[in-house]
């Protein structure tokens, strides 16, 4: 953060009248920047925005309460001081709240030199906590342990988010479209967290039918079912101690995930065939690329396991949102390929860079990855030119001759047809053959086609009801 910019208090009341004060107040005053919230909801949206320098918080608030909004911003933020008003009654309450991690407190009426300097000691203390955190992750060598090439103000503030989730134990939810960084932020969350030394389960949840995701999550007793033949860990009690990534947990079926829900409420696992529970320490995270809000419309998606799991959201941002780190994650891309592939250092002319950087990229920075792996391949000297990157077919077509056309649009009746109807023709064809090809390569598997394509889910499905192509009809068998 910048020297100039002064720090951020964060005031919390339901009384509209005395934020508006307070504000005013601090500001004039203290030199502070307050951001206001009128329940604690609203403010642990806000902190997770910005992390401010402390915090000002009611007591008594309806809703959720001072003193769960206390531990729900630790959580949030390990390092964050918190400074409690009280009211006339809430004196034992402010002394709890000292137990649990409060700074300090300040009594209603106020007096706003009193507030001012408990403030100044609160912004101080966060300082330090702050800059402790930071040496002790630069003496354990984590500094850089991210895994993440780009300095996008969008990317930073990714990476600044999952820093500071890291050091909690909350469960993370990771959103963001295909190849957008989502397993490297889980494996990061993993690496800066205080679990790091242990290795990190990760589940891919669509590769496991049903029952054996069941069973290999949970574990069995032998005899649990024909063909357990002896007792079987499952992979959460594998992961005790340390974190395990649910990656597209959106395909999980409903029966698993009220069992997952168990474990998020309970911390406590069943295996099949056994009446006993068991306590486990597991940080999860799950990820996901699919529409989680339309699933739960139309029931394929249990509510209350969402609310459970986006508790703390992040969302990596696509490669559109981060165009300005092209360049870097280019050279990034060069340096490994080149390496792994023992030649010479290369580097991009500026066409090949030019035309990296107008490319759409559909698949992001994994799209982007690949076309230079396929660059390096290609290339016969130091510099990589645009025709290293790009297959001729990317390129567009000669009209009709790439596109074999079907006779009522062979090239010679297109030019009868008004421009948009040759256009909407050819298209009509282009999206049928790419769709079905698409879906023979996944067998059939929607999830899996969508994704080969670089594309949402939902829109892949989309397009397939508009073409009137029944993914089932591919499937092996
Ligand atoms: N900012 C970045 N810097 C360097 N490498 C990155 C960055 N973002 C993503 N990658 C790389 O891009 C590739 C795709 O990332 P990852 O597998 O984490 O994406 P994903 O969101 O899980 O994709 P999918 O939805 O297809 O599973 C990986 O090789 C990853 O290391
Ligand atoms: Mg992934």
């Amino acid at each position: 953060m910048s020297a100039s910019k002064p720090p951020c208090i964060l005031v919390v009341d339901d009384d509209l009248d005395l934020l508006a004060f307070l504000a005013k107040m601090l500001a004039r005053k203290g030199g502070y920047e307050a951001v206001t919230a009128r329940c604690a909801e609203e403010a642990l949206d806000k902190a997770q925005a910005e992390p401010p320098a402390a915090v000002l918080t009611d007591i008594k608030m309806p809703g959720m309460g001072g003193l769960a909004f206390l531990q729900r911003i630790r959580t949030l933020d390990p390092a964050v001081t918190t400074v409690l008003m009280t009211g006339h009654g809430t004196i034992e309450m402010a002394v709890q709240a000292l137990k649990d991690g409060a700074y300090d407190f300040v009594e209603k009426p106020f007096d706003n030199e009193r507030i001012l300097r408990a403030l100044d000691r609160a912004v101080e203390r966060t300082r330090l906590m702050r800059e402790n955190a930071r040496l002790q992750d630069r003496l354990s060598g984590q500094e850089h342990d991210h895994g993440f090439v780009g300095r996008s103000r969008r990317l930073q503030q990714t990476l600044e988010l999952l820093r500071r989730v890291a050091r909690s134990n909350v469960t993370v939810l990771i959103r963001g479209e295909s190849g957008t960084g989502k397993e490297l932020a889980a494996k990061a969350l993993h690496r800066l967290s205080s679990r790091a030394s242990r290795p990190m389960v990760t589940v891919n949840c669509p590769a496991l039918p049903e029952h054996i995701l069941e069973s290999e999550l949970f574990g069995y007793r032998k005899g649990a079912f024909t063909g357990a033949d002896r007792d079987k860990t499952g992979l959460f009690a594998e992961a005790d101690g340390s974190t395990i990534l649910l990656d597209e947990i959106a395909d999980i079926p409903v029966s698993v995930q009220t069992k997952l829900l168990r474990v998020l409420q309970e911390k406590e696992v069943q295996p099949l065939g056994q009446n006993r529970t068991f306590g486990v320490d597991v940080r999860v995270i799950a990820s996901t690329n699919q529409d989680l809000e339309a699933k739960i419309r139309r029931g394929e998606f249990r509510e209350d396991l969402f609310y459970r799991l986006k508790v703390m959201t992040v969302t990596m941002p696509n490669l559109a949102a981060i165009a300005s780190d092209i360049p870097l994650l280019a050279q990034h891309f060069l340096d490994r390929y080149s390496r792994e592939y023992g030649r010479e250092p290369l580097e991009c002319s500026t066409e090949a860079l030019q035309s990296l950087m107008q490319h759409s990229w559909p698949g992001n920075v994994r799209e982007l990855q690949n076309t230079i792996n396929r660059g390096v391949l290609l290339c016969d000297q130091g510099v990589i030119e645009p025709a290293d990157l790009w297959e001729e077919m990317e390129k567009p077509p000669a009209l009709g001759a790439a596109m074999d056309l079907p006779d009522d649009i062979a090239a010679a009746s297109l030019a009868r047809l008004s421009y948009q109807q040759a256009k909407n023709a050819l298209l009509h064809r282009f999206n049928a053959a790419y769709l079905s090809q698409a879906l023979r390569a996944s067998g059939g598997n929607v999830t899996a086609a969508a994704r080969d394509c670089g594309m949402e889910r939902q829109a892949f499905q989309r397009l397939l009801r508009r073409h009137n192509i029944d993914s089932r009809t591919y499937r092996d068998g």
